[in-house]
């Protein structure tokens, strides 16, 4: 596979940015290479600057879930762009998107635009303080909710990669309100969750140390010590929002949150991310109430057309059919470890999923310290020559779109087939 324009550009961009990306895990530390510089996708498919071809299981980490250059999103940016790309002023894209976030989300009945994932889950947590009049926040080990600075501990795939705990440059103050919890450990959330206590924020379906999703009874639980303790509990849904049912975690576990974050997939691929809950709770956002929030790009017209246009895709059948995929991904991958004889591990939700290198399963944090990574990143490499692009890390979810077909899906677990045998030998 010629990856030369890929290097040479890739050698630029370490002169200008740190890593040479804008984001560390595109840097490829955790499995090594180079990453290949993306030129073009279409539907299921990118293409790299060294004409390589990939069947994409990143999707741009969960947005594309109508893969990539939708006509119909392609189609809604162009029309808005003709008309003008951002006004600061309000649009009627704004009301419609949060009319349609509204009528599909058990716990929002207002919410806010912002431009990113880690915006909403900031500003959420404003919010809660707000509310509450507390300062201190609950979160889990291996819980991502973006890089705000009260929320980068323990932080999961993107730190963790970098062998690091938790980020340099966070003040003692800030980290000092945050409490950090394992994940799936209902016992020390009942000890944690008091009356000093904002806010619980979670991941309902973990994403962020891989794809872990709650034990039985776990959010329900975290729902009861939130209300006893007179906390808020935040769903992070960035991941999980209109990706696992329109009502997101909510819809599907039925455990109803006060404040909800979104983000990736209601931008259908535009810098979006929003934030919202009951209305008593949005009342505090200024200019209702005190709690500052602004953005010169929030509700951004552009991002809002391609948020309306996914979402009018994800009627029932495209969950039935984002349920199927991902069943018949996960078939294939777990036939091709066993066949193999690798001990191999997919936990999966929907149409997100992660193959873990252990025999044992991923509840939280402290269990991923059993994962082979080493062994993910030659299952990556091989992967990525047979031109199937996971995403580069072990502690992270892979994602189908609408526009993967079974043949798609079969391509990937004979690639799977071959990549495992050889790894076996
Ligand atoms: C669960 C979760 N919350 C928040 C974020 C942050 O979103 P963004 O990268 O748009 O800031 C992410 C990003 O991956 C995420 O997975």
């Amino acid at each position: 596979m010629n990856r030369n324009r890929s290097r040479e550009v890739m050698e630029r961009a370490r002169r200008v940015l740190p890593g040479g990306v804008d984001s560390p895990v595109r840097a490829y530390r955790a499995v090594g290479g180079e990453p290949p510089f993306i030129v073009r996708g279409a539907g299921a498919r990118v293409w790299d600057a060294d004409g390589n071809e990939y069947l994409d299981l990143v999707c741009s980490w969960g947005p594309l879930i109508l893969g990539h250059a939708h006509p119909d999103v392609v189609r809604a940016i162009n029309e808005q762009a003709a008309l003008g790309t951002s006004f600061g002023a309000p649009t009627e894209l704004e009301v419609e998107l949060a009319e349609t976030i509204v009528a599909a989300y058990p716990a929002v009945e207002m919410l806010r635009f912002v431009s990113s994932g880690t915006e909403a889950t900031m500003s959420a947590l404003r919010v809660a303080r707000a509310a509450t009049g507390r300062d201190r926040i609950v979160k889990f080990a291996g819980g991502y909710h973006g890089h705000s600075d009260g929320l980068l501990a323990r932080a999961g795939s993107g730190v963790a990669t970098l062998g690091l705990p938790d980020s340099a440059g966070i003040s003692a103050a800030v980290a000092a309100n945050t409490i950090v919890v394992e994940y799936n450990d209902i016992t020390a959330c009942e000890r944690a969750i008091d009356a000093s206590v904002a806010a619980v924020i979670v991941e309902p379906y973990a994403g962020n140390m891989g794809c872990v999703p709650p034990e039985p009874g776990f959010l329900a639980g975290l729902r009861v010590l939130c209300d006893r303790a007179g906390a808020l509990l935040v769903f992070d849904e960035v991941i999980t929002g209109f990706r696992v049912a329109r009502g997101g975690a909510a819809e599907r576990t039925g455990v109803v949150p006060d404040l909800a974050c979104f983000g990736k997939v209601i931008g259908g691929g535009l810098p979006v991310g929003a934030y919202g809950g009951w209305r008593a709770l949005m009342s505090h956002v200024a200019p209702l109430g005190p709690a500052y929030q602004a953005g010169t790009l929030s509700g951004n017209p552009l991002a809002m057309a391609a948020g309306l246009a996914t979402l009018a895709h994800l009627d029932e059948a495209a969950f039935v059919r984002l349920e199927a995929l991902g069943a018949r991904l996960e078939a294939r991958l777990d036939a091709a470890a066993a066949n193999a004889g690798v001990a191999a591990r997919i936990q999966r939700i929907g149409s997100v999923l992660t193959l873990f290198f252990t025999d044992r399963p991923i509840t939280s944090e402290r269990d991923t310290t059993h994962v082979d990574r080493a062994r993910f990143a030659r299952f990556h490499r091989g992967m990525r020559d047979e031109g199937v692009l996971l995403p580069p890390s072990q502690l992270e979810c892979a994602f189908l779109s609408l526009a993967h077909d079974d043949a798609d899906i079969d391509a990937i677990g004979d690639a799977a087939d071959r990549v495992l045998q050889e790894m076996a030998e």
